[in-house]
């Protein structure tokens, strides 16, 4: 099957790439050079905030199939310059939609617990959004308009990503691991209860769910368990043999531009009854870290 991958340099976008390999014919797409390893796939330099070269490049490859995990990702970032984030994850998202509805191509556009406000948390598939903020708002636009113009679609909803892979690019789970190694303490926000999403976890969930499923709408696909930053910067500590020095902080007390919901998190109930591949425990997906973290030749 021709299946293309959007956002392909990024966390999740790279591992689906990487889980394709062999299996089909892939159009790998991001912004400016290639990082991926080297491997059987075709790169195409594509600006989801350029009016149609991302429409252009799922056209002439003629997908079958489009894991759409490129977006605008830096929440703050988009809450500087909130028109950006829209044409990103908006515009770009639309432009992804569109080739799936003149393709009959299936579609699956990954999103963000960021569409709930963080007041009632954890949120199963039919809470109802509540996003605050330029990113999160963007992003739920970017769920409706793949749902809406693209026929045969599903949003699958990612929180807190992060990857042991080489190349991946660091998140706070990554970022733990470093500091405490050099001996620095790591600050961790005590009152964010969060889902996390170990990238080859959630994007085998995603490609299942694309190449295997036929379910549309809105499916969460992260870790299976809820649990508070602090919380998580610990475990991470602990599966690395590390000393837990974890200063907890309030997210009142440092300066953010975008809005952080506070009680947030995503039951995934639904994903584990309808894939094969089943949301992980922290405690597995950690492991998995570990085990990808190791296998970058780097001593843990
Ligand atoms: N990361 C998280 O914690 C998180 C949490 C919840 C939901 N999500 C969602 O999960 C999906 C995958 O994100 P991720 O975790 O893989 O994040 P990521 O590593 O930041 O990947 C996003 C990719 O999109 C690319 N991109 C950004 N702007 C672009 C543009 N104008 N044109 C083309 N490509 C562009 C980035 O390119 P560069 O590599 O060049 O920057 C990056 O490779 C996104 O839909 C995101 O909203 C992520």
């Amino acid at each position: 099957m021709r299946v293309a991958v959007t956002g392909a340099n990024g966390l999740l976008g790279g591992e689906a790439v990487a889980q394709l390999l062999g299996r089909h014919e892939v159009l790998a797409l991001g912004r400016g050079p290639c990082r991926l390893r080297p491997g059987a796939y075709v790169w195409g330099d594509s600006d989801l905030a350029d009016g149609r070269s991302v429409e252009a490049a799922l056209l002439a490859f003629r997908a079958q199939a489009v894991l759409h995990a490129g977006a605008a990702t830096d929440v703050d970032a988009c809450e500087g310059d909130p028109a950006l984030a829209w044409r990103v994850n908006v515009g770009g998202t639309e432009q992804v939609a569109r080739a799936c509805r003149a393709l009959g191509a299936r579609l699956v556009a990954v999103s963000t617990d960021y569409v709930f406000d963080g007041e009632a948390g954890p949120y199963d598939e039919e809470a109802v959004p509540n996003p605050r903020g330029a990113y999160a708002r963007t992003k739920r636009c970017g769920e409706e308009a793949a749902l809406l113009l693209a026929p045969d679609a599903a949003v699958a909803r990612v929180a807190v990503v992060y990857s042991g892979r080489a190349g991946a690019r660091p998140t706070f789970a990554t970022q733990v691991v470093e500091k405490l190694r050099r001996g620095e303490p790591v600050k961790a926000f005590s009152d964010q209860l969060v889902s996390t999403t170990l990238a080859s976890s959630g994007a085998a969930m995603c490609l299942e769910l694309l190449l295997e499923t036929g379910y549309r709408g809105v499916l969460h696909v992260s870790d299976a368990t809820v649990l508070d930053r602090v919380d998580f910067a610990r475990r991470v500590a602990a599966r690395f043999g590390l000393p837990a020095e974890i200063v907890p902080v309030k997210t009142a007390e440092v300066k953010l531009a975008a809005p952080r919901p506070l009680r947030g998190g995503l039951t995934v109930a639904r994903a584990a009854a309808l894939l094969r591949h089943r949301p992980l425990a922290i405690e597995e997906a950690l492991d998995r870290f570990h085990a990808e973290w190791l296998s970058r030749g780097t001593p843990p």
